[in-house]
């Protein structure tokens, strides 16, 4: 029998915890012979519901479910964690840009930050989703002393995944066919789906779909404005494709990359590709152990892509501009 791997969640009655719950104690993230401790975090009017969510978890019977710990204590709920995963904060509205949340959701990630640091496993990695959820992991990072910047990540395969199914569609193939896809910047509208470096069936997309004006506008902008065409329909923001972005963030940086390939997923820059040293910034990344992980080296970034990744790095330092109040 292998060692649990401990999974905080917060946020962990919501919708988004609702969803990826299930799929991480049923064995969805890390395996089905891969025991997990679950530690759920949720604020003192969230744990009612949470109550209900642990009764059903229990009653599910998930052999590779060992111990779940609700809690509204963030020491507790970070205790020899390995994987934080910061779902917790409130969702934007109809009308609303992600960035319009920075100043009821970054506080939140500075105590979050700290309690990890203090409390996690020494390996921990942290995922953030909470929105804006770049600048809410650079907050956290930030408040995180001697944990390494390069265990933050924000989420950006929910739009990898929403680009990729676009493009399957429009070129009449399955989603399996298409790889290479790169989200450059902000998880925001002003997000930049790479279709130049992505590839269909190993071939150049630009080779598949002949149809520039598409990918050049409607392609993108479908991807940017994704998540508020959700909220329309829905009137809530997307729950289980984000926790299934989740799910394949945490399978992608703990299972090696396949050849070739790479996954979208925000992190610390390092300076690579003129990006802003210190912003995070998604990015083309891959693991060869499932362990450390490394920046895509050598993707081309032609003039149209160029823009659109400035565009988006200027968003984020003035994001980052606007919580120098919550950095330390
Ligand atoms: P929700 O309102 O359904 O749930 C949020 C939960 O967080 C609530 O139960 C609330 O009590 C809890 N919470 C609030 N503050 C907390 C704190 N300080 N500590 C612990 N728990 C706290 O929202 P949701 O639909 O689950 O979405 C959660 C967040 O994820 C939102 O910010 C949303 O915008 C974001 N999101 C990000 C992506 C992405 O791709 N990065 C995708 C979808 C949603
Ligand atoms: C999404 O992309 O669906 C989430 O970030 C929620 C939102 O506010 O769009």
């Amino acid at each position: 029998m292998k060692d649990p791997i401990t999974v905080s969640v917060t946020g962990a009655a919501g919708q988004i915890g609702y969803s990826l719950l299930f799929r991480i104690a049923s064995g969805a993230m890390f395996g089905p012979d891969q025991p997990v401790n679950l530690r759920l975090i949720e604020i003192e009017p969230g744990m009612k519901a949470l109550e209900g969510v642990v009764m059903e978890l229990d009653d599910c019977a998930f052999p590779t479910l060992n111990e779940v710990v609700p809690t509204c204590d963030l020491n507790e709920g970070f205790r020899g964690t390995n994987w934080a995963l910061l779902v917790g904060s409130v969702p934007r509205k109809a009308g609303m840009e992600r960035k319009d949340l920075l100043g009821i959701n970054g506080k939140i990630f500075v105590g979050q930050g700290k309690a990890i640091a203090g409390n996690a496993a020494s390996d921990v990695r942290t995922l953030v989703v909470g929105n804006p959820c770049n600048t809410n992991c650079l907050i956290a990072m930030n408040a995180a002393d001697g944990v390494p910047n390069d265990r933050f990540f924000a989420m950006t395969r929910l739009d990898e995944n929403r680009a990729k199914s676009q493009l399957a569609k429009k070129a009449g193939v399955h989603q399996n066919a298409v790889s290479n896809l790169c989200i450059w910047g902000n998880h925001s509208a002003t997000q930049y789906p790479d279709f130049t470096n992505a590839k269909i069936d190993g071939k150049a997309v630009t080779d598949v779909i002949s149809d520039r004006a598409w990918l050049e506008g409607e392609f993108i902008s479908t991807v940017q404005q994704r998540g508020a065409a959700i909220i329309q329909a829905r009137g809530a923001s997307s729950a289980a494709s984000a926790a299934n972005g989740v799910v394949d963030t945490v399978k992608s940086l703990t299972n090696p990359t396949p050849a070739g390939d790479w996954t979208s997923v925000a992190v610390c820059s390092n300076g690579e590709f003129g990006i802003d040293t210190g912003l995070i910034a998604s990015m083309p990344i891959r693991t060869s152990d499932g362990k450390s992980w490394e920046v895509v080296e050598g993707v081309e970034i032609d003039a149209f892509s160029r823009d659109r990744i400035d565009a988006s790095v200027q968003e984020l330092k003035e994001e980052r501009e606007a919580v120098q109040d919550l950095m330390s």
